[in-house]
């Protein structure tokens, strides 16, 4: 079955889906997005991705393409016509098309939405939270709204290629202050003393939806969480790591910058949280 794509009110196959070259998200990365799993045929989270949707636009002034509903309803369609069970959802605002110029454009003009729709290979994923994985840590060279879901990803993309030259799946960033943020594209943990620590919610963090999703999985599996930062040297003593994310749920980290973390195997925790997941996410009416 061929892949569609909804590009600015009409489906389209993928391979002719196109945007203008004067797209500000093309030129500026003027925009933002969102990304949901998809599980058996159902949209995870996706009152939650869509309400922090709503949050990155008005944090940047761009009106929402379509009505609530209407755009549930463009997501819906969009998994439906390309049937696909396992994968992930696509989604992404722009402020529209406009003659190249920092400021927004004199005359409003609509925000281009994009939705696209992939499968994901869940045994592959399986196997990955099976085996662990290695991260680096790379300095945060990131601005100072990283709240803000933006398509802006140029530090991220070389932070995962950096960890990709160096071996490892991922990277985490490390602030000025010698402290872990977060993930290229995921919320980093770990376990001390048998107390998760994850960062908490502040403009050098994106929020994650996975990471709100574990927090009340863990209060319900009576496990302590202390949101507080923490240093590369704290991940490396730690019994466990691990990072969140809605293409990956929990995988677990088990080195990082070559360093063993707890046994050099996924820990406990991580994988309790991992097989709890899909219990407490709302996951959506049945559509593929
Ligand atoms: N990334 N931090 C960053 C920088 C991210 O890009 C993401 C998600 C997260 C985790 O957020 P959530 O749990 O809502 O997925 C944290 C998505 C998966 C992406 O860019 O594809």
């Amino acid at each position: 079955m061929s892949r569609i794509a909804y590009v600015n009110g009409r489906y389209v196959p993928f391979a002719h889906a196109s945007v203008h070259i004067e797209d500000r998200g093309y030129q500026l990365a003027d925009g933002v997005y969102e990304a949901c799993e998809i599980l058996d045929g159902s949209l995870v989270d996706a009152r939650r991705h869509l309400e922090r949707l709503s949050r990155s636009l008005d944090a940047l002034r761009i009106s929402a393409p379509l009505a609530p509903a209407a755009l549930r309803f463009v997501l819906d369609e969009t998994v439906r016509r390309n049937r696909v069970r396992d994968g992930l959802l696509y989604l992404q605002v722009t402020r529209g098309v406009a003659r190249r110029d920092h400021g927004f454009p004199d005359k409003p003009v609509k925000p281009a939405l994009v939705v696209t729709v992939r499968a994901l290979d869940r045994k592959k994923i399986e196997a990955t939270a099976v085996a662990g994985i290695a991260v680096i840590t790379v300095p945060d060279d990131r601005w100072g709204r990283v709240d803000i879901k933006t398509t802006g990803l140029l530090p991220n993309v070389l932070a995962r290629q950096a960890a990709r030259d160096a071996g490892a799946k991922d990277a985490w960033f490390v602030d000025d202050h010698g402290l872990i943020t977060e993930g290229a594209s995921s919320n980093a943990w770990i376990v001390k003393d048998g107390v998760l620590l994850t960062r908490p919610s502040s403009n050098r963090i994106l929020t994650g939806i996975t990471m709100t999703v574990v927090k009340e999985i863990a209060a319900g599996l009576q496990m302590k969480v202390e949101e507080r930062a923490f240093t590369p040297e704290e991940v490396r003593s730690a019994s466990e790591a691990f990072l969140t994310s809605a293409t990956q749920t929990v995988i677990p980290v088990v080195s990082i910058d070559g360093y063993n973390i707890g046994s050099g195997k996924p820990g406990p925790l991580a994988i309790r949280l991992r097989e709890a997941f899909h219990r407490t996410a709302e996951i959506g009416p049945k559509i593929a």
